[in-house]
C-alpha cells in the first residue's frame, strides 16, 4: 500500500520537538497566569461571516488563506479559524463577559491560513495570544509590552536573542480614512513602478501596499505619506503616552511608520516583534488596539488590544541557538530478567506512581543488555533491574544513568524505599533553555 502524508503545512510534532513545546507552554502560560489573564478555548471552526465582518473582506487572509466549506447537511459557510481575536471576541459578545468588569483573556491552539509554505510559516500553526478586553488606556498596551518582554525572559530569550520591538499608531478610522486617500493619491502618480498584486491593493485598499514584499517597492514605499501627519492630539497623545512609559521601563524600541498590519480589524497602537535568528518570517509576535472590533461583532462599544506569538518560530529561535537538548524525561527505567520479574516491576511501578514518579516498565522479552540501552535512549535518570535474586530479597538495585558524576554508580534498597529514594535523589529537568 502507499503511505499516505500529512498535508503540506500542517507538521506532527513528534515527541522530541514536543519536548521543547511543553517547557514553552508552561513558562509562557505562568507569564499569562501571573498578570492575571484567564484562559479561554473556542472552537476552531467558526461561521466564516465572523472573519470576513472581523478582519476585513479585502485583506489577505480573507481574501486568499482561509480554508473555507458549505457544510452540505445544512448549506452555511464555516472556516477554520486563521487567527482567534475575531472568536475570542464573538464569544466574549456571546457570553456578556465584559458585563461587570473588562476581561484579561489568553489562549494557545492551532490557527489555519492556506498560505505557501516554507521555513516560519505554515497552513496550520500555533499561536499563544492574549486579548483585554475593556481597556481603553494606553497602560494596556504598555501591560501587553512588557508581557511579552517577560515571556522572552521566560523561556531564555535574552541578549542578542531577545526580539526587537517595532511600533506604530495608526489612528482612528477617521484619521486613516484621510490617510488611505493621500496615499491612494501618491501610489497613483507612481503606477508605472507598481506590480499587478500592487495595483489591485491601490483598488481595494492602499494601506496594504505598505505590507507589500516586494523590494523594488522599497524607496517607493519610504517616501509615501507618512501616517503620523495624519493624528490627531488625542491619538497623538495617547501614542506618546505609550512611547514614555516604555521609555521609563527601560524598553527599546522602534518607531516604524510603514508598520500597518494585515488585518482591518487595528486601531491606534500597533506592533510586531521581530527575531532576527529567524530567516524571512522573522515576526515572532503582533498585536495592537481593536477598538472598533467589538461593536463590528454586536457588542457595546469597548476598548480592546492584544497580541498573538507563533510558537513555531518561537521553538525555532530556540532549536537552532540550543540545539536538541537532552534532558531527562523520566525518572526510572525498569529492566527485568523473566516474566516473573517483569510482572514484579509492573507491580512496584504502580506503587511509585502515585508517589508522583514517572516510571517505564520494558514490557518487551528483549535481552537485559538490549533493555538496558533503551534506558538510555528513553533518557531515565535512574534503572531497576528486577531478576530472581531481587524478587527473594524483596530489595532492587538502582543505577544513575545519564548523569556524568554518578554514572555508574547503584544503591540497593527494599522496595518500600524506593519511592522516598527516587523522590529525594531525581532533578527537574524542566527548564531546558537555562
Ligand atoms: P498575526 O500577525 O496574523 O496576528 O499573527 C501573529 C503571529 O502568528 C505572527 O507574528 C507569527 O509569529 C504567527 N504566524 C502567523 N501566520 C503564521 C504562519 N502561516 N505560520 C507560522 N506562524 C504564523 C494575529 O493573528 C492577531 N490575531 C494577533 C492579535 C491578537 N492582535 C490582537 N490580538
Amino acid at each position: 500500500m502507499e503511505k499516505i502524508s500529512a498535508i503540506r503545512g500542517m507538521n506532527d510534532l513528534l515527541p522530541q520537538k514536543l519536548r521543547i513545546w511543553r517547557d514553552l507552554e508552561k513558562k509562557i502560560s505562568s507569564v499569562f497566569c501571573s498578570y492575571g489573564f484567564e484562559e479561554i478555548r473556542t472552537p476552531v471552526l467558526e461561521r466564516t461571516e465572523l472573519f470576513l465582518r472581523g478582519l476585513g473582506a479585502v485583506t489577505d487572509i480573507v481574501e486568499k488563506e482561509m480554508y473555507s466549506f458549505e457544510d452540505h447537511l445544512n448549506g452555511k459557510k464555516y472556516s477554520l479559524r486563521p487567527e482567534n481575536t475575531a472568536a475570542v471576541v464573538r464569544a466574549s459578545v456571546q457570553h456578556n463577559l465584559t458585563y461587570n468588569e473588562p476581561k484579561k483573556l489568553w489562549y494557545y491552539g492551532p490557527m489555519f491560513r492556506h498560505e505557501r509554505p516554507q521555513a516560519g510559516r505554515y497552513r496550520q500553526f500555533f499561536q499563544f495570544g492574549v486579548e483585554m478586553l475593556g481597556y481603553d488606556g494606553f497602560e494596556s498596551e504598555a501591560e501587553l509590552i512588557l508581557m511579552c518582554k517577560a515571556v522572552w525572559q521566560a523561556i531564555g530569550l535574552s541578549g542578542n536573542l531577545q526580539p526587537v520591538l517595532k511600533i506604530n499608531s495608526i489612528g482612528t478610522s477617521e484619521e486613516r480614512t484621510l490617510y488611505v486617500k493621500a496615499l491612494g493619491e501618491f501610489f497613483e502618480r507612481h503606477i508605472d513602478v507598481l506590480d499587478d498584486e500592487n495595483l489591485k491593493r491601490l483598488k481595494k485598499n492602499p494601506l496594504r501596499i505598505l505590507d507589500s514584499k516586494n523590494e523594488n517597492l522599497d524607496t517607493l514605499k519610504n517616501e509615501a505619506p507618512k501616517i503620523s501627519s495624519f493624528l490627531g492630539k488625542s491619538s497623538k497623545a495617547h501614542f506618546e503616552n505609550l512611547l514614555s512609559l516604555l521609555d521609563s521601563y527601560s524598553i527599546p524600541y522602534e518607531v516604524d511608520l510603514k508598520l500597518v498590519r494585515g488585518l482591518d480589524y487595528y486601531s491606534s497602537t500597533v506592533f510586531e516583534w521581530k527575531a532576527s535568528a529567524l530567516g524571512a518570517q522573522d515576526t515572532v509576535c503582533g498585536g495592537g488596539r481593536y477598538d472598533a472590533l467589538v461593536p463590528l461583532l454586536g457588542g457595546s462599544q469597548q476598548g480592546a488590544c492584544g497580541f498573538a506569538i507563533g510558537m513555531e518560530r518561537l521553538a525555532e529561535i530556540l532549536e537552532t541557538e540550543y540545539g536538541n537538548k537532552e534532558g531527562c524525561f523520566l525518572d526510572l527505567y525498569c529492566a527485568h530478567t523473566s516474566q516473573a520479574a517483569k510482572m514484579m516491576a509492573i507491580e512496584l511501578a504502580e506503587r511509585v506512581r502515585k508517589e508522583g514518579i514517572s516510571v517505564r516498565v520494558d514490557l518487551t522479552q528483549s535481552s537485559l543488555k538490549a533493555q538496558v540501552r533503551r534506558a538510555f535512549r528513553n533518557r531515565a535518570q535512574f534503572l531497576a533491574i528486577f531478576g530472581e535474586e531481587e524478587m527473594k530479597a524483596q530489595h532492587v538495585n538502582v543505577r544513575w544513568l545519564n548523569n556524568e558524576e554518578r554514572e555508574g554508580q547503584q544503591r540497593k534498597m527494599p522496595f518500600g524505599e524506593l519511592a522516598e529514594f527516587l523522590l529525594k535523589n531525581k532533578h527537574n529537568d524542566g527548564n531546558l533553555y537555562q
